[in-house]
């Protein structure tokens, strides 16, 4: 696929098919995040491949912060669509977790952060290329206490976001751009 088409096919999934994700197209996804740019070059990415029986712990863990969120919610029906989504992650075979070297410096913090995004960008846009679909979460980071026991991840490491990893059920229309033509985000100084 041309870049520019999977700049814009790239879309939050909210719905997969249960068909596993080939060795091969994984190989390939995590080959694009492991080329982002990074802060001193310390490529500091790391990603936690999660299914089976974490996966489902997850999606407890997901349902409950769901279930909270969504209290106040008036339509019910929309309500439950929201946590059953939550619950399964919309049904995918797995789920990738990024994670950052955590810190207590607030301009490293930021750096790892911003280098792990760059990685899950890289990510997103690959599995676009090969027909899987993802969607950048950060909501199921909500309750971290269940996700650091559930993964075993130490306190050394921040969560960065969770993204579900499949071959999409649905296909989600394009959120209109605030500023189509970036005439106002985009400003020229000289
Ligand atoms: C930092 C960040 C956090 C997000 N968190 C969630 C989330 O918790 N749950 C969710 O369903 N989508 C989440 N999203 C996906 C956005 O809702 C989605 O990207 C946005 O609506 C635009 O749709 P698009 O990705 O299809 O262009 C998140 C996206 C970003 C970048």
């Amino acid at each position: 696929m041309e870049f520019y088409d999977v700049v814009h096919r790239r879309r939050a999934v909210r719905r997969y098919r249960s068909d596993p994700v080939p060795k091969e197209a994984l190989a390939r996804i995590f080959d694009a995040a492991n080329w982002a740019p990074s802060g001193m070059n310390k490529q500091q990415w790391e990603f936690l491949v999660v299914s089976g029986g974490k996966l489902a712990q997850m999606g407890d863990s997901y349902g409950k912060i769901a279930e909270g969120y969504t209290a106040s919610w008036d339509d019910d029906k929309e309500r439950q669509r929201f946590i059953n989504f939550a619950k399964s992650f919309g049904g995918a075979p797995m789920l990738v977790v990024a994670l950052a070297p955590a810190s207590s410096n607030p301009a490293m913090r930021k750096m790892h952060l911003e280098s792990v995004s760059a990685a899950l960008e890289n990510l997103l846009l690959a599995a676009c290329a090969e027909g899987l679909g993802t969607c950048w979460m950060t909501g199921p980071l909500n309750d971290e206490p269940a996700l650091r026991r559930i993964l075993e991840v130490p306190e050394e490491k921040e969560f960065v976001a969770v993204t579900p990893l499949g071959y999409p059920a649905q296909e989600a229309p394009p959120p209109p751009r605030v500023d189509p033509d970036m005439s106002v985000k985009v400003r020229y100084l000289d």
